[in-house]
């Protein structure tokens, strides 16, 4: 099965391409449509994107952007705000919609702001909205209290182009930053360090834009490694990349599965009951918060009791009410759920609350008697290319029904 670009990824390199003006192209870019939403606040702010092949995307900055982020689309997208960093640098002033609450409870922006407001910017909200302006933005020591992952992207966008030096501390590690900024390198930016906690950054006169091909999404591969680990059977993942996965490879392997990192990507396979372990979610490398719900699913059907803690987002275990629908035996107290396994589950009427949970039930249902109906499966849509077809695809019984 082939394994697209990471939605975490491309939706910042969308939004770097506001730092130069010309035509980029992006290769290996997912269907989905945050990709969509991005592709209209792109388009809102005066730029052009087209498809022009499958899997990719050209951009075309024209320059004399609007400087704006309208709140229809921050509502639709939280990930929308990464454009604050990028469009101060450019045009010295933003406006952005402040984004709500969702379904993995409060998600506050203040170390973007105040990582932003160190390089010199000033933040006035009125309205529904932050106005963000800055003269000049100035090279600082930006010590994050927590290495999140959309701060660490808003200040890296804006620090490429500031004046002087910048150094992120505490600066999240992900894959996907990386990946932004190998971008921004190509587009002429002089960023060292981005994978680990310490980034610095060069500001530099000016970018152009470049050609580039999306990070694979380690994300969508853990889905489908759960949905082998649920199912049973065997699957190579073409294009994963397993040393983007090792934690997870780690305990699914403790669980009972088997992986190996493959010339094409990654090979997992898993031919019996897996047994129960404990787990928490960590900023990577630790266990990602996104594969937690998959890893619930793997859980409930496991042999023995595993005890998960959700160390990221405190309230991303609403999803836990429909599992429980389906008959397992979980308890959440806190930020801990105590998941017991059952033999199997029994396949019910549920609902998708968000992208990743929408994917872990269905999973879930591979190995629920009778069937399992995932309503709102346009929450899977946001993050998941042809979610369906690919299961399908490896045997699953699952169709689309709206
Ligand atoms: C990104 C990912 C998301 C993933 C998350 C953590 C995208 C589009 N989304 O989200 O899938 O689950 O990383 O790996 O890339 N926080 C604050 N103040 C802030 C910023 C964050 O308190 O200014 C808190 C958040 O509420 C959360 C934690 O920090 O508790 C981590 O959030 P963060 O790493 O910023 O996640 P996102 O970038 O929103």
């Amino acid at each position: 099965m082939r394994i697209h670009g990471a939605k975490n990824s491309v939706l910042k390199l969308m939004a770097a391409c506001t730092l130069a003006e010309g035509t980029f192209v992006l290769h290996n870019v997912p269907d989905i449509t945050d990709v969509d939403v991005m592709i209209r606040l792109l388009a809102s702010m005066g730029m052009r994107v087209t498809r022009p092949g499958p899997d990719q995307l050209e951009i075309v900055n024209p320059g004399g952007l609007t400087p704006e982020a309208p709140y229809d689309l921050v509502e639709a997208m939280r990930a929308s705000i990464v454009v604050m960093g990028p469009l101060l640098a450019v045009y010295g002033e933003a406006r952005v919609a402040m984004p709500g609450g969702d379904d993995f409870g409060p998600r506050p922006i203040d170390m973007h702001l105040r990582g932003l407001e160190l390089l010199g910017a000033r933040f006035e909200s009125a309205h529904g909205y932050i106005r963000a302006h800055a003269e000049l933005l100035q090279g600082a020591r930006v010590l994050l209290e927590f290495p999140s992952v959309g701060a660490t992207e808003n200040v890296m966008m804006a620090a490429v182009l500031a004046k002087g030096d910048t150094v992120i501390e505490n600066a999240a590690r992900e894959p996907e930053i990386a990946d932004l900024a190998a971008f921004l390198n190509r587009m002429g930016a002089n960023i060292l360090g981005a994978g680990t906690s310490t980034v610095a950054i060069s500001g530099v006169e000016r970018l152009v834009p470049v050609e580039h091909s999306v990070v694979p999404d380690r994300i969508e591969a853990a889905t489908y490694v759960a949905a082998v680990g649920i199912a049973g059977g065997e699957v190579t993942l073409v294009g994963a990349r397993p040393d983007h996965m090792d934690m997870l490879c780690q305990k699914v392997g403790e669980m009972g599965m088997r992986t190996s990192a493959d010339p094409d990507g990654l090979w997992v396979m898993a031919n019996r009951r897996l047994h129960s372990v404990d787990l928490a979610t960590l900023p990577y490398p630790g266990l990602a918060t996104d594969y937690k719900p998959f890893l619930i699913s793997l859980l409930a059907l496991a042999d023995g009791v595993g005890i998960v803690t959700e160390n990221i987002f405190s309230g991303r275990f609403r999803y836990i009410d429909e599992l429980v629908r389906m008959g397992a035996d979980i308890r959440t107290e806190g930020h801990h759920a105590v998941v017991r396994g059952c033999e199997r589950l029994s396949g019910a009427p549920v609902r998708a609350h968000d992208i990743r949970a929408g994917a872990a039930l269905v999973i879930a249902g591979l190995r629920a008697d009778g069937e399992t109906e995932v309503r709102d499966p346009h929450h899977i849509d946001r993050g998941y290319e042809d979610f369906v077809g690919n299961l399908a695809a490896i045997g699953a019984d699952v169709e689309r029904l709206t």
